[in-house]
């Protein structure tokens, strides 16, 4: 049997998740006593984090841990204090509150704050044995019906710890954004990447609870990671590596480790890969639901949610995993792949969906009530067609929107039938820059444009293509720019009369600090489906 880092020998684990922060320096501030039962240790060791904005609240989350990080804090549960304050000083405090972090739940704390005032920015710490937190910083959502002049926001995907450091987000922290997007493969489930930039020498393939736990933990280790998480909210949505890579619905993914990929263990796995998101996430105690199925438990996140900007853009987050049909026509041992459309018929099947039924009714009633401003959707992967053989034929990886053409053509029949003024698709999972148009029509070159697409590249995992993205373009006509050697982070700012997006990117994401600089820069006006780059 393969070890895992759950398995026994917890010293060794210790020892090892110490070398690897070794060089990771402290982000600790200064902190006071309070009168709680203390705590030897600093228990704060994966930072805080907060999201779920609203105009009245916003969910402030940690995770208590030993020192080792995946050592056990015992069976105990922790009472937990938190302070949301107007100042850094913590002189005007707005709101306090206690909880129990339990061990049933990894001791995470999600600390769902009531009223706060709109579109306004707080400070806050947790106070647990006797130790404060570090501070971290956040913002409410304005009045729906308010006027907003801006929003600047980060667009972020694909961070596998061992392909390098997460330099970005030093960077990311110097833009000045209200907000992050975080678009999925959050972590990686893999056992240790060949030629790891950083190691961790015990990495195996994740898949009990504890191993989805600790596998979030080593991510979460990394201070220039808790740094961003302090500095403003994030809305997050996940991809396939948060459980299990290619994997659709309840059905298991590639195979990987061979010998476990059966539809119940597969079920147990994504129970457990689903509570432990939940634990490492500012996600709302209502959005993780453990309901029982046909005689089986079955965990499920909700992150599909609508946040109203004011008047000046709604952000509509989807989830294409949870809820998604079988890949057809790829590879038979785990069906991905690239897969020729002239003859899957199966790929335009109105049947299927990525989605699933409830939503995609969701989304069109979503569609219904969008405002006059942007229409911001936030999802996991390139939304518009993409042919990747050159020369005549055709291949489209049929894991993303390519493998779900019907579900595709609903949701942007949908934007039509609304009039939905001006939507803009943020992806991820490529690893690789994609900026274009979304077409009412992709087997139409001619058809309208509905809408602009911009998917970002990863923070630290690696491109399969890298210097040859850009070879696919003239092809895929509605894409007007692609690069895929580059890994960094994309900035959007939104005003009433336009949107401009700079594309981020690190000259090497294999160091620990990175170089940034801006590869490319493009203009969206309000109200037409049209992107130009700068
Ligand atoms: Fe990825």
């Amino acid at each position: 049997m393969t070890p895992h880092l759950s398995s026994p020998d917890p010293a060794a684990r210790r020892h090892l998740l110490k070398l690897a922060l070794a060089s990771a320096g402290t982000l600790w501030l200064p902190r006071g006593a309070f009168a709680q039962r203390r705590l030897a240790f600093d228990p704060f060791g994966l930072g805080v984090a907060s999201g779920s904005p609203a105009p009245d609240g916003v969910v402030l989350w940690t995770r208590l841990v030993a020192p080792g990080l995946m050592d056990s804090l015992g069976t105990e549960p922790v009472p937990v204090r938190w302070e949301v304050a107007e100042d850094e000083a913590f002189a005007r405090i707005a709101r306090r509150g206690e909880t129990l972090a339990t061990p049933d739940l990894a001791f995470s704390v999600h600390a769902e704050v009531p009223g706060l005032a709109p579109d306004r920015w707080y400070f806050y710490r947790f106070i647990a044995g006797g130790v404060a937190s570090p501070v971290g910083r956040t913002r409410t959502l304005p009045a729906p019906d308010a006027a907003v002049s801006r929003l600047r926001l980060a667009y972020a995907s694909c961070q596998r710890w061992e392909h390098g450091y997460y330099g970005a987000y030093r960077h990311m922290r110097e833009e000045g954004v209200d907000l992050v997007l975080f678009l999925g493969d959050y972590i990686y489930e893999y056992p240790n990447a060949t030629a790891a930039v950083r190691n961790f020498p015990t990495l195996a393939n994740v898949i009990t609870l504890a191993d989805y736990r600790d596998r979030h933990a080593l991510h979460r280790s990394d201070p220039l990671l808790q740094a961003m998480h302090a500095a403003c909210p994030w809305i997050l949505t996940w991809d396939d590596h948060e459980v299990q890579n290619d994997y659709a619905g309840g059905l298991p993914g590639d195979g990987r480790p061979f010998g476990l990929n059966n539809t119940a263990d597969f079920q147990a796995r994504r129970n457990a890969a689903y509570q432990a998101f939940y634990e490492h996430m500012p996600l709302r105690a209502a959005d993780f639901v453990r309901a029982a199925a046909g005689g089986s438990l079955v965990h499920e996140v909700k992150l599909a949610r609508r946040y109203r900007f004011g008047r000046l853009a709604d952000l509509v987050m989807l989830d294409s995993r949870q809820w998604r049909d079988a890949q057809v026509c790829g590879d038979p041992s785990h069906r991905s792949g690239l897969v020729d459309p002239a003859t899957c018929a199966a790929l335009d099947d109105p049947a299927r969906t990525l989605l699933g039924p409830a939503q995609e009714a969701w989304f069109d009633g979503a569609m219904a009530q969008a405002g006059g401003g942007w229409t911001v959707i936030g999802q996991q992967t390139l939304f518009g067609r993409r042919d990747n053989l050159h020369g005549p034929g055709e291949r489209v990886w049929n894991d993303g929107w390519d493998g779900y053409v019907a579900a595709r053509r609903r949701l942007t029949d949908s934007l039509q039938r609304h009039r939905v003024r001006s939507p803009v698709f943020l992806g991820g999972d490529v690893h690789e820059n994609w900026v274009g148009h979304v077409k009412a029509d992709y087997a139409r070159p001619d058809s309208p444009s509905v809408g602009v697409e911009f998917c970002g590249t990863s923070i630290t995992s690696r491109s399969a293509r890298g210097a040859t993205t850009a070879s696919r373009l003239p092809e895929n006509p509605h894409f007007i720019f692609a690069e895929g050697t580059r890994r960094g982070y994309g900035i959007c700012e939104f005003t009433p009369q336009g949107l401009t997006t700079t594309l981020r990117v690190l000259d090497d994401a294999t160091r620990p600090d990175p170089r940034v600089e801006t590869l490319a820069t493009f203009a969206v006006q309000a109200g037409r489906p049209v992107v130009e780059r700068r």
